[in-house]
């Protein structure tokens, strides 16, 4: 079995599909949720599917171990990043290269960085008039939304399309492809 931590501290939609998608799966297993706000929704998710959670804190995240003792400890090989925006620290990025993911609602090497996150993405993208965005799916480096793309999907910007209504259309791509690539990354 390859374990998979999911890192993710909003509502936890991408999150959801992925614990779907591997319930009784032959090789890969959501083995823990890791979260930087203990209200966020992804908690209810992963209690509801009976996945360990690990509530972090800044300061051991960033200037001690990044966790990854804890992550050890649970055996984890993967960590996918399902809206997480805490930068991850050279700790981490040691023990875990090349095997943590993250997913960006726009077509990098544009509109990411610190900063680009949820609406401030697409409100980027409106205010750039381009006629497409889409998603990115990358391994994750030293930088903001930086390591080597895995997969893009595309999607049209409408002339009437809003931050709200471009969002749906980003996270319905989301939903669609990331658990399908990450059972190919890890499966390979
Ligand atoms: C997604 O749009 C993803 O691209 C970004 O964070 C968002 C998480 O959304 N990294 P959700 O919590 O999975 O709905």
């Amino acid at each position: 079995m390859k374990r998979i931590a999911i890192f993710a501290s909003g509502t936890g939609t991408n999150a959801a599909r992925i614990i779907e998608h591997f319930t009784d799966h032959s090789t890969v297993q959501v083995a823990l949720v890791v979260c930087n706000k203990p209200k966020a929704g992804v908690l209810s998710i992963a209690a509801a599917h009976h996945i360990d959670t690990l509530l972090i804190e800044r300061e051991q995240f960033l200037n001690g171990d990044g966790y990854v003792t804890a992550l050890r400890q649970r055996n984890i090989d993967w960590i996918i990043l399902a809206g997480f925006l805490w930068k991850i620290p050279d700790s981490l990025l040691r023990h875990y290269k090349g095997h943590i993911v993250n997913i960006h609602p726009a077509l990098l090497p544009d509109f990411g960085g610190k900063g680009m996150y949820g609406n401030y993405v697409h409100e980027a993208v409106l205010a750039a008039k381009v006629n497409e965005s889409g998603i990115t799916i990358h391994y994750v480096d030293e930088e903001y939304d930086h390591g080597a793309t895995i997969f893009q999907a595309r999607c049209p910007v409408l002339a009437n399309d809003t931050a709200n209504t471009l969002a749906t259309r980003i996270h319905t791509l989301e939903h669609q492809h990331y658990s399908r690539v990450i059972e190919e990354l890890i499966c390979r």
